[in-house]
């Protein structure tokens, strides 16, 4: 038995010289030194020896598993280090490359406006109508009946306005307006709120004009609303959106759904106020219309006007945000050409 032991020992022995790896030594534990290696099953001899042999065959095996042990530990953390330096070399990585380039995604500069405009009314103190109080399409009653806009108005005109095909009644809407009047059916006064949307119109398409566009709507009632607060608020929201150094003017004007009607003017941005092509040669550009609730509106739906008044105001965004930034054709918002909406 003792020469067995030997033996394997020997043969384990020039097995760890042979090795080449971490693999070819975890191998040759198995080999000689797991449960079902070749030591154990001598050990299992054992038990067939007398006491004297049994302590001497014992003690032999014991001290040949040791040695095994720590020759193949030696071994292993050799080829170990080794091995973990050429994984190393070969993975290693150039951090000088250049990476890949990732384009960031962007809000459009058309719903940066409408945020900014909102935010500004807002700390005025309107709130945002729900969207199913604002739908887009829309029939003719609220979108001209219920404003006062007279039945041969030109505007209701298909001309003007797109009627949606075999669904009589039904448009889709030109002004941002009818969102008042689905408001006052649904609250009482006070009411000062603020309604963003798309608005549509059959236009010929050109830098100035597009066949759909933004507005954001505004309604004020409540007791004794006077025009005073309507030119404070105008006031207050062209002075925080243009800043203050950019005059502007109330210029008397017609809506059919509001009396008196009002349109408000900023100086020209292109020219200063000299006058040139963007403003017609006035120094002026128009950015709103306005007025207060015309009586018949009030009573159209069952706000007396003898205990309330109101003002409303409608401007388009598009327009808000070619002034601000200098955009002189309305199309470049609708192309997504990047390099026009990576400068927002
Ligand atoms: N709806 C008008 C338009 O599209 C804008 C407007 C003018 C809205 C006066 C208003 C208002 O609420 O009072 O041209």
């Amino acid at each position: 038995m003792k020469t067995q032991l030997e033996n394997i020992y020997n043969s384990a022995k020039s097995d760890i010289e042979n090795a080449q790896s971490v693999n070819d030594i975890e191998e040759i534990r198995l080999k000689y030194l797991s449960r079902k290696g070749e030591f154990n099953s001598i050990k299992k001899g054992l038990k067939d020896l007398s006491d004297e042999d049994k302590k001497i065959i014992g003690s032999l095996a014991n001290k040949i598993t040791q040695d095994l042990e720590g020759l193949l530990k030696e071994k292993y953390d050799i080829f170990y280090q080794k091995e973990l330096n050429e994984k190393l070399e070969h993975e290693k990585i150039d951090i000088t490359l250049s990476g890949k380039y990732i384009s960031e995604g962007r809000v459009h500069p058309l719903t940066e406006t409408t945020n900014e405009i909102v935010s500004i009314f807002q700390s005025l103190g309107f709130s945002v109508v729900a969207p199913e109080l604002s739908p887009e399409v829309e029939t003719e009653y609220y979108n001209f009946d219920m404003l006062n806009v007279p039945k041969d108005h030109p505007a209701r005109d298909v001309q003007d306005t797109f009627y949606v095909k075999d669904m009589p009644g039904v448009v889709l809407r030109s002004q941002t307006s009818g969102a008042q009047i689905h408001v006052m059916e649904n609250q009482k006064p006070p009411i000062k709120v603020i309604s963003p949307g798309r608005v549509y119109r059959n236009e010929n398409i050109n830098a100035r004009k597009n066949n759909f566009f933004h507005q954001i709507e505004g309604l004020y009632v409540d007791k004794g609303i006077t025009f005073g607060d309507l030119k404070g608020v105008l006031n207050e929201f062209t002075r925080l959106y243009f800043g203050s150094a950019r005059p502007t003017r109330f210029r008397s004007s017609f809506f059919p759904f509001t009396e008196p009607s009002a349109e408000v003017d900023v100086q020209c941005i292109m020219c200063q106020g000299n006058g040139c092509r963007t403003c017609s040669g006035t120094g002026w550009l128009e950015v709103l219309g306005c007025g207060m609730v015309h009586a018949n509106v009030l009573r159209g739906v069952g706000i007396d006007p003898d205990v309330y008044s109101g003002f409303a105001f409608g401007m388009g965004i598009e327009r808000l945000a070619m002034l601000k930034y200098a955009i002189d054709d309305i199309r470049l918002f609708f192309n997504n050409d990047k390099r026009f909406l990576e400068q927002f």
